[in-house]
């Protein structure tokens, strides 16, 4: 970065207000050709809002920004478009039924000589731009029927494109395998070199020392420092987030199981083959694999919502396959990683979406009592210290991790006897993250069965009791807490089983 050059991107004092927030207060921000500028802070802290602002989303109350020099003020998306801003959102916007290459250039497709659309050239353009990340997929291919991971890399893609000279990225690296974010920042670094500026939101701090050249941290609204990364620690970071010390950022005592709740017998389901498992009562069992091994794919089979053979139990009990609601009837509770196709009613208010599983423990004689339902929904939002204006406010109004720290308590509140969590965490901010830890495991402690899947690795050590490592959709390992070494289960989540050694890899 050289900062002798002057800043492409120039925000002073920029306010930004919605009912009941003040969302960005007198926030300062700008961004240098070439550099890689990280935000972070809190759930709510405005960092998504900011962005919004840069692409001409929301108008700013208060405040001026300017580009390469000149004042902007944008009024529409379009508006930042025609200036080469680029924004990768926190929830992707492909259009699901368009293919990978219309996607890729929508708005801009080559032309031919009649200025009709030129599909050849759009195919063999996008074929070269996804190929460039490892994408090895017929760019004709519907997006719709991407994963996530994959979509992400088709808007990446697209910013390429467009030649862009800012690109922002809200989060990321959210859905992506280890070795999708080598190829993102691979990619980062090629950005960086054609001098575009990128800015980067993520909460994983670790990220940030690998991209990022300076960081801005926001808490409430206000813009608390500025810094060149180098000079700062992960701990400063985390100080200036939550304006506090954190301690022990895996709270964990010690596990006493009891009787087996859950028991998954011979589970095949996609490429799933031949899973058991059991959880018992007061147990956090973990189950980590990287992107692709088939944890997620678990969930949703445990939970009914996807088609399986073989058998899963509760506390003796066979479940109905294919029912989730005989599943939450019979005491089973399922947070899945996906937020948005998660039950979160997003016109309905905070309150409706905490309390949507547990209302029956409202009503008695035909009533629901408002008030016990408002009470548990209140002492949800404070114990995760959610952040909204009220109880009424309208879920989708909240913050990403907010959000999802919504629909964590409501299955707090439903106190289901074996709860599944897949990524508990993704999107939540690091000092919610230990607030969540401490939930399951006094959750745990009170006699819960807790089953979590999650791709990072210190998490799921820090957190289980036991944990089961999956390779392409298989166990290949299962260590106590003991046993566990970071070692271990990364060989066991390559393919190797249980103790790591080589000539004992499974055949794929
Ligand atoms: N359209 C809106 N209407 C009302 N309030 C909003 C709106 N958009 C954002 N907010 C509020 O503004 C604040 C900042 O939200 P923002 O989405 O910018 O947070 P964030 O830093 O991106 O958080 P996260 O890490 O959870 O994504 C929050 O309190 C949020 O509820
Ligand atoms: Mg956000």
């Amino acid at each position: 970065m050289d900062q002798s050059q002057n800043a492409i991107l120039e925000m002073r004092g920029i306010r930004k207000v919605f009912p009941g927030v003040v969302a960005l207060n007198n926030v300062d921000f700008d961004l240098y050709g070439g550099e890689v500028h990280a935000l972070v802070g809190e759930n709510g802290a405005g960092k998504s809002t900011l962005i919004k602002i840069i692409s001409g989303l929301y108008q700013r109350d208060g405040g001026t920004m300017t580009l390469n020099g000149k004042p902007v003020d944008f009024r529409s998306p379009a508006d930042a478009i025609a200036e080469r801003i680029k924004v990768v959102y926190q929830e992707l916007d492909l259009v699901p039924t368009l293919s990978i290459a219309e996607n890729v250039f929508l708005g801009h497709y080559p032309r031919g000589r009649f200025g009709n659309v030129d599909w050849r050239e759009l195919n063999r353009r996008a074929t070269e731009l996804v190929g460039s990340f490892g994408l090895d997929i017929d760019p004709q291919t519907p997006v719709g029927q991407l994963r996530v991971a994959e979509q992400q890399l088709v808007e990446i893609a697209r910013a390429l494109s467009l030649q862009a000279q800012i690109i922002v990225m809200d989060e990321p690296t959210s859905a992506l395998s280890p070795a999708e974010v080598d190829k993102l920042f691979s990619s980062i670094r090629r950005f960086k070199q054609s001098l575009c500026g990128i800015i980067y939101v993520s909460h994983k701090l670790e990220e940030i020392y690998q991209v990022a050249d300076r960081v801005t941290v926001f808490r409430d609204g206000q813009c608390i420092i500025t810094k060149p990364v180098a000079e700062t620690q992960t701990h400063d970071l985390v100080n200036w987030m939550v304006g506090r010390e954190l301690k022990e950022f895996f709270p964990k005592t010690e596990a006493r199981p009891g009787k087996t709740l859950l028991e998954a017998r011979h589970l095949s389901a996609g490429r799933l083959h031949d899973f058991n498992l059991t959880v018992r009562a007061g147990e956090v069992v973990g189950l980590f694999g990287l992107l692709g091994a088939g944890i997620h794919t678990i969930a949703r089979a445990l939970f009914g919502d996807v088609s399986y053979t073989g058998e899963v139990l509760l506390d003796g009990k066979p479940l109905k396959p294919g029912s989730p609601t005989d599943a939450i009837s019979k005491g089973l509770g399922l947070l899945t990683e996906n937020r948005r196709e998660d039950g979160l009613v997003p016109f309905q208010s905070v309150q409706t979406n905490i309390t949507l599983v547990a209302l029956q423990k409202f009503a008695s004689g035909g009533w629901i009592h408002r008030r016990a339902e408002t009470q548990a929904a209140a002492e949800h939002v404070h114990r995760l210290s959610i952040k909204t204006p009220s109880l009424r406010q309208k879920i989708r109004l909240l913050s990403g991790g907010n959000q999802q720290k919504a629909l964590m308590a409501r299955w707090l509140l439903q106190k289901p006897r074996v709860l599944i969590l897949s990524e508990p965490t993704r999107g939540i901010d690091v000092g919610s993250k230990v607030e969540i830890y401490r939930l399951i495991d006094s959750m745990a402690h009170e006699g819960m069965g807790v089953l979590v899947m999650s791709t990072e690795l210190p998490e799921i050590m820090g957190i289980a009791d036991r944990i089961v490592v999956m390779y392409e959709g298989r166990i290949t390992g299962e260590f106590t807490r003991a046993e566990a070494t970071q070692e271990r289960i990364i060989a066991a989540a390559a393919g190797m089983t249980g103790n790591g050694r080589p000539e004992e890899a499974v055949a794929a």
